[in-house]
């Protein structure tokens, strides 16, 4: 009886980690919700000056964590806590997985990664 009890808490714990490594969302329904960020952001994620973080391709659980920081003020920026605070856990979802969706933009690391020059490391 001890031993179906233990395997009963080993699978739940199973499945809880699995929840929490795939944070599940409607990338959808994000980019509706998402217009408000496009101004720094960018409506492809790649933001609209280098001070602004770009957000393309980004992991999901990265940016849920960010905003559930500026929301709790762990992460201190005025801005982005005032961007967070009216977002439910569902929009977090939602927006966290349009803007993780978006293709990455790595080509505009050309010449700025160690060895690259004009002439070789194509990407
Ligand atoms: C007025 C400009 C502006 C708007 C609008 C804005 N942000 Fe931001 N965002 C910033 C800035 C600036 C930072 C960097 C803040 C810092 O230094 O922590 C940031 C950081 C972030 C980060 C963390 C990125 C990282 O690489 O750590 C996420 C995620 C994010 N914003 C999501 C959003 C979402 C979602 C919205 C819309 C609800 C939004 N932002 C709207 C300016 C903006």
């Amino acid at each position: 009886m001890k031993s179906v009890i233990t395997f009963s808490l080993f699978a739940a714990a199973l499945m809880l980690g699995a929840t929490a490594a795939h944070a599940d969302g409607n990338a959808a329904a994000g980019m509706k919700k998402a217009t408000a960020c496009f101004a720094c952001h960018g409506k492809d994620g790649e933001a609209i000056a280098p001070n602004y973080p770009r957000l393309a391709g980004q992991y999901q659980n990265y940016m849920e964590q960010a905003l559930h920081e500026y929301k709790s003020g762990q992460r201190n920026n005025a801005i982005m806590k005032g961007m967070a605070a009216p977002l439910s856990e569902q929009d977090i979802k939602d927006i966290t997985a349009y803007f993780s969706s978006l293709p990455s933009q790595l080509s505009t690391l050309k010449y700025h990664i160690q060895g690259a020059n004009e002439m070789g490391a194509s990407n």
